[in-house]
């Protein structure tokens, strides 16, 4: 099996990140983690992957201010350099433009904490709350150069209890994605994910259809 060659983008502590390293160590994962790759060099996921022996690679996103499309040159020259199949956006806090979506269409991914469509954009978990909601969740999604619109991979939803606040819900959401994100990836990338128990994480689409009854003959 050709496992594809998978960059993480990542600008922060990379919790998604590392999720997506533990589930590429098994063999059989048909993604393999190739580069890590931050928009700041104080990105604190950087250490975690070069601990675990991950090439990590740093294009500072503030000297090219006002001009991101040139941002994202650099960016690609790098991942061609790696020679990169997939990508994973993992708390990537850029705006992408049409240079960078549009090279990667289909297979580019991104993980948002909400049940998209709803709260797209920032603080989703404070919005959740004032909302009223009563379940909350995350998405992993294709990137396409509308924000947090694409095609929808998987998603999980969890209940939000009395007494959240932000910080505990956004808990509960972010264990949910450590969960779907290797998952989802696994479908993109091209085998058959096992889809998680129910109770923690619903999918979708799922990764085998359920076999249906044949429909009996019936003389009503
Ligand atoms: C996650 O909540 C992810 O959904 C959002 O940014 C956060 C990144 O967290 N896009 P981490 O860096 O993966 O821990």
């Amino acid at each position: 099996m050709t496992r594809r060659r998978t960059a993480v983008l990542i600008s922060g502590r990379g919790s998604n990140m590392a999720a997506l390293l533990t589930a590429a160590r098994d063999p059989a994962y048909p993604a393999e983690i190739a580069l890590v790759l931050a928009n700041r060099a104080d990105a604190g996921g950087l250490a975690l992957a070069a601990a675990a022996g991950v090439p990590t690679a740093v294009v500072e996103s503030r000297p090219f201010r006002g001009d991101r499309a040139a941002h994202e040159a650099a960016v690609q020259a790098v991942l061609e350099a790696h020679d990169i199949g997939l990508l994973c956006l993992a708390g990537y806090m850029r705006l992408l433009t049409p240079f960078l979506v549009g090279r990667w269409a289909g297979r580019m991914l991104n993980i948002h904490p909400s049940l998209l469509p709803a709260f797209p954009g920032l603080d989703t978990h404070a919005r959740a709350l004032a909302a009223g909601v009563k379940l909350h969740g995350c998405t992993v999604h294709l990137v396409t150069e509308e924000m947090d619109a694409g095609p929808i991979l998987a998603q999980a939803a969890v209940p939000v209890l009395p007494g959240d606040d932000a910080a505990s819900l956004g808990a509960r959401v972010l264990a949910q994605e450590h969960v779907i994100y290797p998952m989802a990836l696994a479908l993109v990338a091209g085998r058959a994910a096992t889809p998680p128990a129910a109770d923690v994480a619903l999918s979708n689409p799922l990764p085998t259809p359920p076999s249906l009854p044949k429909p009996q003959s019936s003389s009503e």
